[in-house]
């Protein structure tokens, strides 16, 4: 059953293509370009970044919902006329920057749900698998269709698709620069749950209200376990066993068996 969104309190940092709310230390960032069908320009970018900065050691934050401005798009990629006048050069520092930014939201402490109402194309498809879980509208189309301009993808994407759906699936995605539904993302992997149009966000926060309730310690060790599984340069049993040491040291796993011992629900302080 969905709950109702209550009113959301704009946070001081909005800029007029990034708004953010908040409620009950739940962020929600949309993406407004709407005539650009959300374009991820250097305006945005840069908002993005001053966002997950500002937030990175804040663990008040207990989870971020990204979305788009409108019912067409999340993110119909990056701004294709923005980027058409740089050279080799530019065009490499504007994907390590792209790569940079969603680095931090893969390795942010808090989940980040990506609640993709429409378009996920290019970097908008590499933007919602940067995100830890990712909840579609019925609506919603995926692609990497930078083959169309003649590129490559530039924001993580020839290695997140590969990661989320297998190499025969992304090869294919990637060279035909086809879109796929939002029922077919999910059959394939890419997606965790299609809902119907418009119920992208309140989804989100039904899923993000389910993990708030868990060990704040043990949602930030998790994230970064699973993310060890794709740094090649970390052993991530290694970093499993220093972790579930590190978590069962914690005030929280003490409140949590002695919970379930008087069978009530924990009371976690994420320490
Ligand atoms: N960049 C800049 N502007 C964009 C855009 C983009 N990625 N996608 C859409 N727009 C703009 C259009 O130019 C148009 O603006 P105007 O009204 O000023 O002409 C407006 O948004 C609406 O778009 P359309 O009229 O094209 O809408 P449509 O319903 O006919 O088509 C669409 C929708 C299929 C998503 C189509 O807009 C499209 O193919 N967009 C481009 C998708 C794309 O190629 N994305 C990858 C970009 S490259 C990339 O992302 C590289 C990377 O990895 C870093």
């Amino acid at each position: 059953m969905l709950v109702k969104s209550y009113l959301c309190k704009k946070v001081d940092m909005n800029s007029s293509v990034l708004l953010i709310e908040q409620k009950d230390g739940i962020f929600f960032l949309t993406i407004n370009r709407p005539d650009a069908l959300n374009a991820l320009n250097k305006e945005v970018f840069d908002a993005l970044e001053q966002f997950f900065k500002d937030k990175k050691n804040d663990f008040s934050v207990k989870g971020v919902i990204v979305s788009g401005a409108g019912n067409k798009a999340f993110v119909a990629g990056a701004d294709i006329k923005e980027f058409i006048h740089l050279d080799s050069v530019e065009g490499a520092a504007l994907s390590k920057r792209g790569q940079d930014i969603f680095f931090m939201i893969e390795n942010f402490h808090a989940p980040v749900v990506a609640a993709v109402n429409g378009f996920a194309l290019g970097g908008g498809c590499e933007l919602s698998m940067a995100c830890h879980l990712i909840i579609a509208g019925e609506h919603a189309r995926f692609g990497q269709p930078e083959v169309n301009l003649g590129l490559v993808p530039g924001y993580g994407g020839s290695q997140r698709l590969v990661q989320n759906i297998g190499k025969t699936r992304a090869l294919k995605l990637l060279l035909t620069g086809d879109m796929i539904t939002a029922t077919q993302a999910l059959e394939w992997g890419l997606v965790n749950e299609v809902v119907p149009s418009g119920e992208e966000k309140v989804s989100a926060e039904v899923l993000l209200q389910k993990i708030v309730t868990k060990g704040p310690l043990a949602i930030q060790k998790t994230i970064s376990l699973v993310n060890d599984f794709f740094n090649k340069a970390v052993d991530g049993f290694k970093s499993e066993y220093e972790d579930f040491g590190y978590t069962l040291g914690s005030d929280d796993a003490k409140e949590g068996a002695a919970a379930f011992i008087e069978k009530r629900k924990p009371s976690f302080k994420g320490k």
